[in-house]
């Protein structure tokens, strides 16, 4: 018989139990009966149906959030991510190459997972690496989610400010479009490791913050403060812009429009007026942040 989601996910977390730690007291966790981790304090945390675990003090959940998040799926199924991925892959397959190790990698606010499921694809398509990947999120609608689709990662619920992952475990951590927390990010990578932190550029969602806002201070957008507080605290080696346009149709706008804040609280006739976009071009642009501890 086929082993069940939580089988599999508890045959991963005992492989890898050495690289999380109790968010408690920071103690080591062990896996006892392929169902909860528990530490030397005996705090103790369930592995969950879907294969999860849940590894901080408080989480949050509402059904708002499980829309958003099944919208980014979509969109990201229809390829409006996809030029991103590739260009966080490359990176990723370079460093893996010279590295010559198993790469272990962490999605730190990673929502429902489909970033670092498509990008440890990549990675190990481009270069033949072993990519240990995990990835963690406050939001427990996102880690089921993510859980659910990819059960070949490991996945927990867990604070970004308190993370619940040892000292010293990785290779790298991807940051896209969350909030970052360096000093845990620091803490956690290894001593050559390095974060990769995506962040929205000037054009992105352009058309549609165009209708959205009336004012055009609104309209646009500036990354320079958050480039420049990374920058204080990695040493930036690269910074690669990434651009380019994707066709809306029907379902891809609908998607981007739930999946996106800029919509949120906005109203019926500024939502029409988005809508207007169906069949057009929409800019994407981020900009890529990789930073050394
Ligand atoms: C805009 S979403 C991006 C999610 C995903 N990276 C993506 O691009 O689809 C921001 C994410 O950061 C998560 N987040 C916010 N604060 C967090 C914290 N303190 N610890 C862990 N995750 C957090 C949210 O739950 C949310 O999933
Ligand atoms: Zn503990």
């Amino acid at each position: 018989m086929l082993p069940t989601k939580k089988e599999r996910q508890a045959e991963l977390l005992a492989r890898h139990s050495e690289m999380l730690r109790c968010p408690v007291c920071h103690g080591a966790l062990t896996l006892i009966h392929t169902a909860s981790l528990v530490c030397a304090n005996r705090h103790c945390f369930d592995v969950s149906r879907h294969g999860y675990v849940h590894l901080a003090n408080a989480g949050y959940r509402s059904k708002y959030e499980q829309e958003m998040f099944l919208a980014r799926r979509t969109i990201c199924e229809q390829g409006f991510f996809s030029p991103l991925h590739a260009a966080v892959s490359q990176k990723l397959a370079e460093y893996a190459a010279t590295s010559g190790e198993p790469l272990y990698v962490l999605d730190a606010g990673c929502g429902e997972g489909s970033h670092l499921a498509r990008i440890r694809e990549e990675v190990i398509a481009r270069q033949s690496v072993d990519v240990v990947g995990a990835g963690v999120d406050l939001s427990k609608a996102g880690i089921a989610l993510a859980a659910k689709a990819h059960p070949e990662l490991i996945w927990c619920v867990g604070d970004l400010a308190n993370a619940p992952f040892a000292d010293n475990r990785f290779a790298a951590i991807l940051n896209v479009l969350s909030p970052s927390n360096t000093r845990e990010f620091a803490r956690m990578l290894k001593k050559d490791g390095f974060v990769i932190k995506v962040v929205p550029g000037e054009r992105y969602l352009l058309e549609l913050r165009e209708r959205l806002y009336a004012q055009p201070v609104k309209q646009v957008y500036s990354n320079a403060a958050t480039i420049q507080r990374f920058a204080a605290s990695f040493s930036l080696i690269d910074c690669e812009r990434v651009a380019y346009s994707f066709r809306l149709d029907q379902p891809s706008l609908a998607a981007l429009v739930q999946m996106t804040p800029l919509t949120w609280g906005a109203a019926p006739q500024q939502l029409a007026q988005a809508h207007e976009l169906e069949g057009g071009e929409i800019s994407v642009e981020f900009t890529v942040l990789v930073g050394r501890k």
